[in-house]
């Protein structure tokens, strides 16, 4: 796919099949992220993977209470957290929790970085993925680094669901920019 066509169309996917994500694809998608740049090239990302669209639904259940206990509760995100048929992983099959491995400043940016490749190796493949900045602060528990097996100096900054996609949406406009010329 071509890079710009794939910038277009890329879209957050939220409707997936049960079908699972395959090891070897998901370590070509990791192959692809790594390829972003990063801070003094430290390239300081670990990723962890969680496999099953029932573990998923599992774990989605923590987080969400989790969500649920530490959101204010005017945010909009609430409402979700404590809506029993609100699906936080929206039925992906994995979720790959790229996490900064150091506490690097800049190290943050850079697993970012690698999240929009992921993303867009993932579309290019076919795929669906969606960022799902919802879980983050339950990632970063202690409890469910322990669970999940994620090393306690490793601080996840993008999880990202994949799965097969049951549609791809339209391609969406954005808001008008504003760009200051600071010639
Ligand atoms: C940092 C970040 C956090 C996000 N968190 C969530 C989330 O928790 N749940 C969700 O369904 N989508 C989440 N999204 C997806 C956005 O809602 C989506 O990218 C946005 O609406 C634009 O749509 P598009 O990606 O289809 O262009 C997040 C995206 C980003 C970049």
């Amino acid at each position: 796919m071509d890079l710009m066509e794939a910038l277009r169309t890329r879209r957050a996917i939220r409707e997936f099949t049960a079908e699972p994500v395959g090891d070897d694809l998901i370590k070509e998608l990791i192959a692809a992220a790594i390829l972003a740049p990063s801070s003094s090239n430290l390239q300081p990302w670990g990723f962890a993977v969680v496999l099953g669209g029932e573990r998923l639904h599992a774990l989605g259940t923590e987080a969400k209470s989790y969500a649920a206990a530490h959101l204010a509760t005017d945010s909009p995100l609430h409402a979700h957290a404590v809506d029993p048929t609100f699906e936080i992983f929206h039925g992906a099959a994995a979720l790959i929790v790229i996490c900064a491995v150091n506490s690097e400043t800049q190290s943050a940016e850079d697993c970012c970085l690698a999240g929009e490749n992921l993303m867009l190796a993932a579309h290019a493949k076919g795929l669906g993925t969606c960022w799902i900045g919802l879980s983050r602060p339950w990632l970063n528990a202690p409890a469910t680094k322990t669970e999940l097996g994620i090393p306690a100096g490793w601080h996840p900054v993008a999880p990202i669901i994949l799965g097969h996609r049951k549609t791809l949406p339209a391609p969406t406009a954005r808001e008008k920019t504003i760009v200051l010329w600071c010639r």
